[in-house]
């Protein structure tokens, strides 16, 4: 069987969605996509754009300046109209169906080097922008149970996770993601950023902008639960959420033999990928199923894990999925996950991937298998296992 290899993963800095304090206030999905481009062909000039068998991007809102992502960005930037581009829509695991997309592809010899990944600007196409939401979906579920605050509060509820223990798992995330900056641990995934601002005046972005390493458990606990009122809620605030986010990554994946071919290195192949679907309700807990269908294609158990990049869409979620998986928190989330870091959703398949690959090349060269995991919006999950290459 072909094997399918990371050769390069890169992203964006993540910027808040804010029309104000927002880093990437005046750029759009697009601009960013067009950023790492650029980047990732100046970084592996082995690799050339008329030699890439696909584009393949996630988007979760497709509209607006979204629409038509992969190819409008791919012609935009003027490479080759020859290569074909390809746009995945699965919510917040858009950008990890693209990367299943492309991973398929090689196995099945449909083509050799494959760009994927995805990109969300939350700020300029807000979430479900466009929509018209089916009304028959209310004969099945309560529409009021199904917007992603209330799915954590279910979850957390369910589960009887507390708010001290989702303030903690937050807390963390920014105590990990702050550190992680300040050591320069994202050196090398992070492509800096020129913005030109209303004024003028340009800024070169080159951090995340969600980080807050100086926010303290107590700042945290005064925050006002935001979904459900606070006698109803189990206390998901705008600490223990993702926020809204802009952000991009992208990855160049090819059959190893290919790699091999031109030189090239990596140490990650692709093991298993699954999806699977949840109560939309409860559409937190998707990295459950989808990760140990993943790990029954592996002929693994969660033992044998030995880093995990788990999407923290909210900390109850997060909390939930790695204990029902049974995998220990400390495994998790090296460098801070989406609560600090920032979570551009259909961006956040590949930006974890991106930074998996990242952990599994300086700070965890021990690892052996790598597992990425997302849960979806409307009740599904996504899993992908990496096994060291070399
Ligand atoms: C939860 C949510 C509604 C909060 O929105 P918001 O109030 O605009 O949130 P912000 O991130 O701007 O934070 C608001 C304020 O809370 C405070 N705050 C947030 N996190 C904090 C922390 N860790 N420590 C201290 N204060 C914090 C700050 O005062 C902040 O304002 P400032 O930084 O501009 O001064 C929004 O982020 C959201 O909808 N998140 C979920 C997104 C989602 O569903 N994604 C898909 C998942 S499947």
């Amino acid at each position: 069987m072909r094997e399918v290899v990371i050769v390069d993963g890169i992203r964006t800095p993540i910027a808040r969605a804010h029309k104000e304090k927002g880093w990437f206030r005046t750029i759009k999905s697009p601009d960013m996509l067009a950023a790492l481009l650029k980047a990732i062909f100046e970084r592996n000039p082995k690799i050339k754009a008329e030699d890439v068998d696909g584009f393949y991007v996630g988007c979760a809102n497709q509209t607006l300046s979204q629409h038509g992502i992969a190819r409008l960005t791919w012609l935009g930037c003027g490479l080759p109209d020859s290569v074909p581009a390809v746009a995945y829509e699965m919510q917040c695991a858009s950008a990890m169906a693209a990367i299943h997309g492309a991973a398929n592809a090689i196995i099945a010899g449909m083509g050799e080097t494959y760009l994927v990944g995805g990109a969300e600007d939350m700020l300029h196409v807000s979430m479900g922008a466009n929509m018209e939401f089916w009304s028959q979906i209310g004969k099945h579920y309560n529409p009021f149970e199904l917007p992603m605050g209330m799915t954590a509060e279910k979850v957390a509820a369910k589960w009887n996770i507390n708010r001290p223990e989702m303030d903690k798992f937050a807390y963390e995330s920014h105590m990990k993601a702050a550190k992680a900056w300040e050591q320069g641990k994202f050196k090398n995934e992070v492509i800096p950023v020129e913005v030109t601002y209303e004024d003028g005046s340009k800024q070169v972005v080159d951090k995340d902008q969600g980080p807050r390493g100086d926010t303290t458990l107590e700042a945290m606990g005064q925050l006002k639960p935001v979904f459900l009122p606070p006698d109803k809620s189990r206390g998901v605030t705008a600490g223990n959420s993702s926020p809204l986010n802009q952000g991009a990554a992208l990855l160049f994946l090819m059959d190893r033999a290919k790699a091999d071919s031109l030189g090239l290195s990596y140490h990650l192949k692709f093991k298993s990928g699954a999806i699977a679907g949840v109560d939309p309700t409860m559409m937190g807990i998707g990295p459950i199923p989808s990760s140990q269908k993943a790990m029954k294609l592996a002929g693994l158990s969660s033992k044998d894990i030995d880093v995990v990049e788990i999407n923290e869409a909210f900390a109850s979620q997060s909390i939930v999925s790695l204990k029902e998986l049974g995998i220990p928190q400390d495994k998790a989330n090296l460098w801070g996950g989406g609560i600090a870091i920032g979570h551009p959703l259909g961006a956040s398949g590949a930006r974890i991937t991106v930074t998996l690959n990242s952990i599994m090349k300086t700070d965890r060269k021990d690892a052996k298998y790598g597992l990425a995991t997302l849960c979806v919006g409307f009740g599904q999950g996504a899993a992908t296992i990496w096994e060291r290459a070399k």
